[in-house]
This record gives structure tokens, sequence and C-alpha cells, in this order.
């Protein structure tokens, strides 16, 4: 019988384990993971963030197979050192939930969404209506594309994952 003055150290526990798991992608099926790789392998294709939108529409479609609900935040600007073409730049750019503006805008600042880059997750810097920023960047245009299983939002710039995705900004 565990006794009461362990009780304060057991809530800390239960805290902490509660604060980390929601920083924690809910693990993806074999089926999904499969899909969120094919849809990586044709963004990275194009060469440009301006090729992300197509690419990830024309995989992530019913008539062609099974979907991935998911959110794609497409940077509207290239940015020096941020590569379009690069497999991790993609993934950290995907939340595998189906988010339109109006989920994203209830969420209190500092909030992460787990992304497809595994133990990395974007952070809500601010939530003014004026100036709702994910990893500090704009979201310029949202819900740029919405349909019952997957979101595009249009931002401002890449987002930098060495920067804001581990949880110690
Ligand atoms: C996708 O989301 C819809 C509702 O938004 C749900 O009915 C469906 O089961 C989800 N599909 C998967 C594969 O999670
Ligand atoms: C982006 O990555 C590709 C493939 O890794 C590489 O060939 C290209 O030079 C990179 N571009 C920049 C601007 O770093
Ligand atoms: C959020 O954005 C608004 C509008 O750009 C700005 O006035 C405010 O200072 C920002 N808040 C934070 C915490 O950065
Ligand atoms: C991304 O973040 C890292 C770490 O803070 C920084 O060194 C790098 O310059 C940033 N890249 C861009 C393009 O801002």
């Amino acid at each position: 019988m565990p006794s009461t003055k362990n009780l304060p150290l057991l809530l800390i526990m239960i805290i902490i384990i509660m604060a980390t798991s929601s920083t924690l992608l809910p693990s993806l099926t074999e089926e999904q993971n499969q899909i969120a790789a094919k849809i990586i392998d044709a963004m990275i294709s194009g060469g440009s963030f301006d090729d992300w939108s197509e690419a990830f529409l024309a995989t992530n479609d019913e008539i062609n197979g099974p979907i991935l609900n998911s959110t794609l935040f497409l940077p509207k600007n290239s940015v020096e050192g941020i590569n379009a073409t690069s497999p991790q730049v993609a993934s950290y750019h995907i939340v595998p939930q189906c988010l339109d503006f109006s989920d994203i805008s209830l969420m209190k600042p500092f909030s992460r969404l787990p992304t497809l880059l595994s133990g990395n997750s974007i952070v809500l810097t601010n939530n003014s209506a004026s100036g709702f920023a994910l990893d500090s960047v704009l979201i310029s245009e949202p819900d740029l594309f919405v349909s019952s299983s997957i979101v595009i939002h249009r931002i401002a710039s890449p987002f930098n994952f060495s920067r804001y995705g581990g949880g110690n900004m």
C-alpha cells in the first residue's frame, strides 16, 4: 500500500509523463507509414516548395488508394539553407492529423503538433488573429485547401526544425 507522503511525487511523475507524451506522435500503422513515405518521396522529387502541393494531393488521393489524414504546411518562399528536396524538411511540414484553421486556432500558445519527422513537433508561437504563427512563421493563407481528410495551409516561409522541432526553443 503506497504511503500518502509519496503522493506529491506520484503527481509530479504523472504530469511529466503527460507533458512528454503530448509531443509524441500517436504511432502510425504500417500502412500509414507507407503512405507517408510515398508522399514524402513525391514531394522531394519536384525540387521546389511550389511542387509540394501537387505532389501531396496526387499521392494522397483516395482514387489512388488509401490516404493519410494529414495537414501540409506549404512554404510560400524558399530560404537559403532549408532545402525543399530534403526528406527531413518535407517530413517536418506534414502533421498526420487533419487540422483546418478552426482546429489550430483553438490551440494554446506553446502547444505542439507532432510531425512526420520523428521526435520533432511544430510549436504555436503566436495565436493573435493578425499574427497567427507556428515556429514564428506566419500562416499566410489558412485553409488553402480543405477536404474531409487533408488540409493545406500556406506559410510565409519554411519551418526550421533545427531551431523549433525538438522542444528546447
Ligand atoms: C480520417 O478521418 C476521418 C474523419 O475525419 C475518419 O473517419 C477516418 O477514419 C480517418 N482515417 C484514418 C485512416 O485515420
Ligand atoms: C538541396 O538538396 C539537394 C539534394 O540533397 C542538393 O543536390 C542541392 O544542392 C541542395 N540545394 C541547396 C540549395 O542546398
Ligand atoms: C503576435 O502577433 C501580433 C501581430 O503581429 C503582435 O502584435 C504580437 O506582439 C505578437 N505576440 C507575440 C507573443 O509575439
Ligand atoms: C535554423 O536553425 C538553426 C539552429 O537555430 C540555425 O543555425 C540556422 O541558421 C537556421 N536556418 C535558417 C535558414 O534560419
